[in-house]
């Protein structure tokens, strides 16, 4: 037997020792979170075996269509959390208000936020998902948290992570001292430690974007797809596509192999389409915890002072180097 395996609750108890006044209770969070993803990704293996694939009928706040799925993974969450006594606001793309869990007020110290199936234009063709989350603290004065307590700018999120359903389901989180990947045991029902203090090459060379769009970006982030494509002599580039209209998948390659994903603003669509609070402030904290870089081409994500829970914004992530090429084109210093 090779060495004894490191659970995600083992990590997470471990790392907390180092703080006496931890109560175990980040460690029980991590674990629902867990555990919401199991059942997720149980479902998804079996998904085109008892219709829940394609579409329920309903657009959800941001007017997209809803897929069983996305109703799904977040009714799964909510009901993981219900009575849990660890968080008392929930927030999601799929709801259109928080919702407040005045069963665990006061004891849960914490706010989740979360896209519970993200790319969900996968789930009809067995591509990869993902589901992206973002914790927040709660102070427990004064009664459960308002709507605008859970608008918070991205430095403030205690943990971060998301769960990908690819060939294996992996967890990735960050509470603040570097990004830890698990993969799921089917065997154990348990997520193992795969991938300890991840850190992100400072360049990489693979570029993700819906490229489709091109034509409705700015002159800039068109250049910098152009400069990626173009040969040069040292080998450096042209840079590899790979795209998957998974963001949470589409990063974690970005994060173990370097490279930048990007879902700019578009001429007509400024605020771009991926959302602040749930998907571009949770996996901005994960990959500068490795190292990288997230921004919306002009601003760090994690700066930005949000308004709305679902707000959108522009994100260009992924190795250090590449991001601040990327921002050099958009903001117009390089051309070239
Ligand atoms: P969601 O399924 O949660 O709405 O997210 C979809 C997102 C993201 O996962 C992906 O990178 C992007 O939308 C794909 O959009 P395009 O189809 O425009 O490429
Ligand atoms: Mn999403
Ligand atoms: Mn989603």
């Amino acid at each position: 037997m090779g060495p004894f395996p490191i659970t995600l609750t083992r990590h997470i108890l471990q790392a907390q020792a180092a703080y006496p006044g931890a109560t175990g209770e980040f460690s029980a969070l991590m674990a629902q979170i867990g555990l919401a993803g199991k059942m997720i990704a149980s479902d998804l293996r079996r998904a085109g075996l008892i219709n829940i694939l394609g579409y329920t009928g309903d657009t959800n706040v941001q007017g997209e269509a809803v897929k069983k799925l996305d109703e799904i993974a977040n009714e799964i969450f909510v009901k993981v959390f219900q009575h849990s006594g660890l968080v008392c606001a929930l927030a999601s793309e799929e709801m259109e208000k928080p919702v407040k869990l005045e069963e665990n007020w006061p004891k849960g110290k914490y706010m989740l936020l979360y896209d519970p199936l993200d790319g969900s234009s996968n789930t009809d063709v067995n591509m990869p998902l993902g589901t992206i989350f973002s914790v927040l603290r709660f102070e427990g004065k004064g009664g459960l948290p308002s709507d605008a307590e859970l608008v918070r700018v991205g430095t403030e999120q205690v943990a971060a992570g998301y769960l990908m359903y690819g060939s294996s389901t992996m967890l990735v989180y960050t509470a603040g001292h570097g990004a830890h990947g698990f993969t799921l045991d089917p065997g154990v029902g348990e997520y193992l430690l795969s991938h300890e203090h991840i850190r992100m090459p400072a360049k990489g060379k693979v570029y993700a974007t819906n490229e489709g769009n091109y034509h409705k970006w700015p002159a800039g982030t068109q250049r910098y797809v152009d400069y990626l494509k173009t040969q040069d002599s040292d080998g450096e580039r042209p840079y590899s596509g790979r795209y998957s209209g998974c963001l949470a998948a589409d990063v974690h390659r970005i994060l173990l192999g370097g490279g930048v994903y990007l879902y700019p603003a578009e001429t007509d669509k400024p605020e771009g389409k991926l959302r602040l609070l749930y998907e571009a402030n949770p996996l901005a904290m994960v990959v500068e915890q490795a190292g990288g870089r997230a921004s919306t081409g002009v601003e760090p994500i994690l700066s930005i002072k949000p308004k709305a829970v679902h707000q959108r914004v522009p994100l260009v992530i992924g190795s250090r180097e590449d991001v601040e090429i990327a921002e050099g084109f958009i903001q117009g210093h390089r051309t070239s």
